[in-house]
Formats: structure tokens, C-alpha cells, sequence
């Protein structure tokens, strides 16, 4: 027995599943949301801060614009450097975008109070979470709920926004997958200082890459390539500061680092995956479900936006009869994901040192290519500036 109808269920709460129920909303469907998080764990994630024009006008078109407007930081472009050389790559200059610094945090508060304003049902903390019927027109899924009830939601589509290890993409049968992993890590820092640089550096150096983020005037947010494996609590804060000082050129041209108080560390793995296809029946597949990408070039949340901004019209399209767009959802979505699964393996592999010579040379070349040919410039600004969502 249903204890619960609606249009669509979207497993996972995280931006992906949330944007979706915002924009099907906009478009008078309903959805039900479920998340085997609690809320305010799903609202502390930290992740890249970067959106792209596109995300950007996306999420004021759809009313989520008052803070992100008011807050976010919009950068002309982003710094590559290597010792003794540090470039800026003016995007605006080169493609006419920008980007904009706002944390995925951010983000997912403005969703959260969003949907709460329009009365979203979204249960959190569930368990057992399990998807039925998906190749008929009356898919469910079933949960436990946080207060132990065993619960049924019967729709019209179901939709995994649920990650890489939610239930949503092994649901699809003859799935075929690419992945790539690395063989180094990232170790994130954040910190209680304002940034020293207007603009994110990525740098390469023989000790390994480093990066330069920010998330607001007075916090930073730092990145240092370490082996896999690494125990964040290995290092202490003074080396911490000492490779970053190093890889990102503190003392050249008279640039300083400016150190602070570490607040959050975490080692995060780098890999690269592609499940397809992205939609199997009534079940369809967005953001990180369907693929994952390192995070250099933080593509990862503007990929989930763009999936969930052709998903909304094509789920809508498909529940009043017309079946086109869900047809072509998979394959349009794809189209985009190899982009930019291409760009985030370019700019991982041109930036992390490996054991090979052969690869710093390669590395070096590439790099002194981007920063003084227009065109190789124009290329990269293209890609991380953003291309439209429909391409
Ligand atoms: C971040 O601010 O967390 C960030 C920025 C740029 C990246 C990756 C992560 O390429």
C-alpha cells in the first residue's frame, strides 16, 4: 500500500536533487525528496566554490539569485604559475564569461530555505532506500523513515541525485562505466584568513601542485597534491603553511602568503567515472550518480546544474505525454559530461607532478602554451569558463 503519491521522487538531497524539485516545481510538478543525511550535515559539505555564467544565470532565472547576487564573487579569471612565472588568464577577455566564487554551502542554504518556503517534502535520515517498477509508468521507491516507519512513494519517474554510492545508479541494468583514478590526492585546508590573491592560483611545482581559493573575505581555502593514502592529522599546521608558501611562490615578485588559523582538514581522492547511460525507464540519473570528476577546474556542481536544467523541462514535457526531450536526455547530458570530464583530466594531469620526467616536460610545455598562445588560452577559458548549458 502508497502511503505517499506524487509526480517525481528524487533520491538525494545534495544541489542536484534539490535544484531539480525547485525547477519542477517552477513547471507545477511535485516531487518528493528523500536523503539518508541528516539536513544540517547536507548543508555543512564542503565543496568547490565555483559557478560558471551559465550556473549563474540559471539560478537567478529560477528566483535563487538575492544572495548569490549580493555575495558572490565574480572573477575575470584565474592564475597558472610555475617557479619563478605566475599568468593571469583574463576569461572575460578570452570568451566574454566569467566565473563566480560562492560555496557550494551557500548554495545548498539557499535551496534548503527555498524549498522550505514552498512546503518541499524532503525526508532526511532515512534508510534502506530501494527503487521498484523503474521500466513501468508507475516506478516507487521505499524507505524507512527517521522515526523507523516503513514508507512507499509511487510516482511517475524517479530520479537519482543520490552520488556514487547511492542506490540510483546500480539500478540501472547494463550499465557500462569509464573511470580513471589518480595516483595522488588532494589535501583541502580551510582557514581564518583573508586570501593573498584577488583572483585562484594554480600552481605547478616540483614538490607538487598547489591551489589558492577563497570563500569569502576572510576565509581561505587552500589545496596541496599529496600522495594517496595521506592521514590529514600527518602534517602539522606549520608544514602545512611551509608547502604552501613553497608550491605557491610566496617571496617571488614580492607576492607574500599569508598564513592563518586552520579550521577544517580533509584528504580527498581524485578519480574520474562515467555511468551510462543516464537514464534506464522511468529512471533517470543526475550529477554525481551518473559521473564524478576530479575536482581541478571544479567542474563537478556546475555538471550536476546543467543535468538537473535539461532534466526539468524534459520530466515535465514526459508527464503531460510528450516523450522527446526524456528520450534524448541521456545522450544530450553525455555530450557535456565528456567535455568537461576531458577538461578536469587535462587540467589534473597538466598540473600534479608525477615520477616521470617525461611528463614534467610534457606539463611545462602545456603550460607555457596555455599562458602565451591566444588561442590555446581561448580553449582553456572556454571550458572553464563554462560552455552553454545545451551544448
Ligand atoms: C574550491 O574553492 O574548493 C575549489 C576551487 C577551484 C577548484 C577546485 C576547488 O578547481
Amino acid at each position: 500500500m502508497a502511503d505517499e503519491r506524487t509526480q517525481v521522487v528524487i533520491v538525494g538531497a545534495g544541489p542536484a536533487g534539490m535544484l531539480l524539485s525547485h525547477l519542477l516545481a517552477a513547471d507545477g510538478v511535485d516531487s518528493v525528496v528523500v536523503e539518508t543525511r541528516s539536513e544540517e550535515y547536507v548543508a555543512a559539505r564542503i565543496r568547490a566554490g565555483i559557478l560558471e555564467q551559465s550556473s549563474v544565470d540559471l539560478l537567478t532565472e529560477v528566483g535563487l539569485g538575492d544572495r548569490l547576487t549580493r555575495d558572490a564573487d565574480k572573477h575575470r579569471g584565474i592564475y597558472l604559475q610555475w617557479p619563478e612565472e605566475r599568468h593571469h588568464l583574463d576569461f572575460v577577455d578570452l570568451v566574454g564569461r566569467a566565473v563566480y566564487v560562492y560555496g557550494q554551502t551557500e548554495i545548498q542554504k539557499d535551496l534548503i530555505d527555498a524549498r522550505r518556503a514552498a512546503g518541499q517534502v524532503v525526508h532526511y535520515e532515512v534508510t534502506d532506500t530501494a527503487l521498484h517498477d523503474i521500466e513501468s509508468d508507475r516506478p516507487s521507491v521505499t524507505f524507512t523513515d527517521s522515526e523507523g516507519r516503513a514508507r512507499t512513494v509511487v510516482a511517475d519517474a524517479i530520479v537519482g541525485c543520490d552520488g556514487s554510492f547511492g542506490p540510483s545508479r546500480a539500478a540501472i541494468p547494463a550499465r557500462e562505466s569509464w573511470d580513471r583514478t589518480y595516483p595522488y590526492s588532494w589535501f583541502g585546508i580551510l582557514a581564518d584568513v583573508a586570501p593573498s590573491t584577488d583572483e585562484l592560483i594554480y600552481a605547478w611545482h616540483p614538490d607538487g601542485f598547489a591551489l589558492h581559493s577563497m570563500r569569502s573575505e576572510s576565509v581561505s581555502r587552500f589545496y596541496l597534491q599529496v600522495p594517496n593514502g595521506t592521514d590529514p592529522a600527518s602534517w602539522s599546521d606549520d608544514q602545512i603553511w611551509d608547502a604552501l608558501a613553497a608550491r605557491l611562490g610566496h617571496g617571488q615578485n614580492g607576492w607574500t602568503l599569508q598564513p592563518g588559523q586552520i579550521t577544517d582538514r580533509s584528504v580527498l581522492p581524485m578519480r574520474s567515472h562515467v555511468s551510462t547511460p543516464m537514464r534506464h525507464g522511468r529512471l533517470f540519473l543526475a550529477g554525481d550518480a551518473a559521473h564524478i570528476v576530479p575536482p581541478t577546474g571544479a567542474k563537478g556542481l556546475n555538471l550536476a546544474i546543467a543535468d538537473v536544467a535539461l532534466l526539468a523541462p524534459a520530466l515535465t514535457a514526459l508527464l503531460k505525454g510528450d516523450p522527446r526531450l526524456a528520450d534524448g536526455y541521456s545522450e544530450t547530458a553525455l555530450r557535456r559530461v565528456w567535455r568537461c570530464t576531458h577538461f578536469s583530466w587535462w587540467m589534473t594531469t597538466m598540473l600534479h607532478t608525477t615520477e616521470d620526467p617525461f611528463d614534467t616536460q610534457l606539463q611545462l610545455s602545456q603550460l607555457r602554451w596555455v599562458t602565451s598562445s591566444q588561442h590555446a588560452a581561448a580553449g582553456l577559458a572556454e571550458n572553464y569558463a563554462g560552455l552553454p548549458i545545451g551544448f
